[in-house]
């Protein structure tokens, strides 16, 4: 368990403490005093196994806004959704009309601590040439500015994190998604691989910026980390699963406290992939379909739970915390099966049981047909901090066509209707909903079709 000393102590005081006061009887009111200034010390030297279990999850307040600007929305606008710090000026906060939202992180963090919240949850999101394998998210800083990603972005954010007056929030931070598993995958001799991916694993600074995000924000007590580690079906197979927790492992041991400076990773992160396939098991014969296609794993409970193993057994702590981004995986409504089918062929078998309706693994943008997943849960399974939802139902993933922007987004044709693919979702349609605007934005037409296919339904 992390920072197993300052909890002992915590401990031991507390036990000197009671200790103290059966003793002494009449000295009651003046051990009582030195109790009352020692205590809040003590609580604030506190980081605790699960972050997520003790209390209410922080509701952002913009999201809450735009969620019941729909029919139907307040249902769930009540939920805690991640906070995306997606650029240097959302730390400070913007007061122009950005496509996610002005509240920047103190103004967050106070609010949080407004609604009596126990812990908030933060995506660290800005890296130097930032997802190097599509356009939709592209940061603002080029593949060279690691040092502004030091001293502009990471600097400021652990400052105002550190401030003693969010010492009893709870701070869970999302580490930058999508960049250590694009350095496995789509590098080198790869057939996925794309250049800025190969300058990214050539110049070190995902590795890098990890590093220094995981040694800044682990060195305050009560902020929890958390890597992103993709999902089953880009980092389930065994050619790319062993590889990426090798990388996950030495990227933690290359900081500061080593294993110690990361609690858990998080799965699915913005991702359709389903919690669990209830009509389909993982066998030989089925991994012959074209929707398994090889994958040891076909659902983020499974991929989750082995990848939680396989990390421990390369030497992360054994209370590591898995969190699965549950936000736009359910797959309910009409199409969703109710049952395994029959059918002698493989490929028609596993397609008419599957609860994923997307065309292809691969496809990630804007999905036609999603709906919301289970709502955030504490501790769901062993291993399983939580279910979250970190990406907010309803802000896009990628525009559709090109739509010029100050906020560094680009376009990735994934996210076209008409795109019919290239080698990460096998040359397939992209699935993409049509009309949408650039990531982070409010779509409704998404935000209607998450509601209506809701799974477990609203
Ligand atoms: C975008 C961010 C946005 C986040 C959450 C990402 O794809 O790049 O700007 O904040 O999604 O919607």
């Amino acid at each position: 368990m992390k920072n197993t000393f300052l909890a002992r102590r915590a401990r031991s005081h507390r036990v000197l403490a009671a200790a103290t006061v059966f003793a002494l009887g009449s000295w009651l009111v003046a051990v009582t005093a030195v109790q009352t200034t020692v205590s809040p010390v003590l609580a604030a030297a506190t980081h605790v196994d699960n972050p997520y279990d003790g209390g209410q999850g922080y509701v952002n307040p913009e999201w809450k806004a735009k969620a019941e600007s729909e029919p139907g929305g307040s249902q769930i606008s009540d939920t805690p959704t991640g906070v995306w710090i997606d650029r240097i000026a959302a730390i400070e906060g913007t007061d122009d009309s950005s496509s996610n939202g002005s509240m920047g992180v103190r103004d967050h963090l106070d609010e949080a601590l407004s609604q009596g919240a126990a812990y908030i949850q933060f995506v660290i999101y800005d890296l130097p040439g930032r997802d190097c394998a599509a356009l939709a998210s592209n940061g603002e800083l080029g593949p060279e500015e690691i040092d502004r990603y030091r001293n502009e972005y990471i600097d400021p954010i652990a400052e105002i994190m550190a401030d003693s007056a969010y010492e009893d929030l709870r701070i869970i931070t999302i580490i930058e998604i999508d960049s250590l598993p694009n350095l496995i995958t789509n590098t080198g001799d790869r057939e996925t691989k794309t250049d800025e991916c190969d300058v990214m694993l050539a110049n070190g600074n995902y590795v890098t910026g990890v590093q220094y995000a995981l040694d800044q924000l682990h060195a305050i007590t009560n902020v929890y980390t958390y890597i992103d580690a993709a999902h089953h079906g880009w980092i389930g197979w065994s050619s790319n699963f062993d590889p990426a927790a090798e990388l996950f492992a030495s990227t933690a041991q290359g900081t500061t406290d080593g294993f110690d400076s990361v609690d858990g990773f998080i799965t699915n992160t913005a991702n359709y992939s389903a919690l669990n396939e209830p009509y389909i098991t993982v066998n030989a014969e089925t991994k012959l379909s074209s929707w398994i296609d090889w994958n040891d794993y076909n659902d983020e409970s499974t991929f989750a739970t082995a990848f939680r193993s396989k990390l421990v057994s390369l030497g992360f702590n054994s209370d590591l915390g898995m969190l699965i981004d549950t936000s736009r995986n359910g797959w309910g409504g009409s199409d969703r099966p109710t049952g395994a089918s029959s059918a002698s062929d493989v490929d028609t078998m596993v397609d008419d049981s599957r609860i994923d309706r997307r065309i292809h693994k691969g496809n990630w943008c804007n999905q036609s047909g999603a709906g919301l997943g289970e709502r955030p849960t504490v501790s769901p399974a062993s291993g399983i901090d939580a279910y979250v939802w970190i990406k907010p139902p309803g802000e896009s993933d990628g525009s559709s066509e090109l739509i010029p922007n100050d906020e560094g987004k680009g376009f990735d044709e994934m996210c076209d209707p008409a795109y019919e693919g290239n080698p990460r979702n096998q040359n397939n349609l992209s699935g993409a909903l049509p009309n949408a605007p650039i990531s982070g934005a409010w779509f409704s037409a998404q935000f209607q079709e998450l509601l209506a296919n809701a799974y477990p339904a609203l």
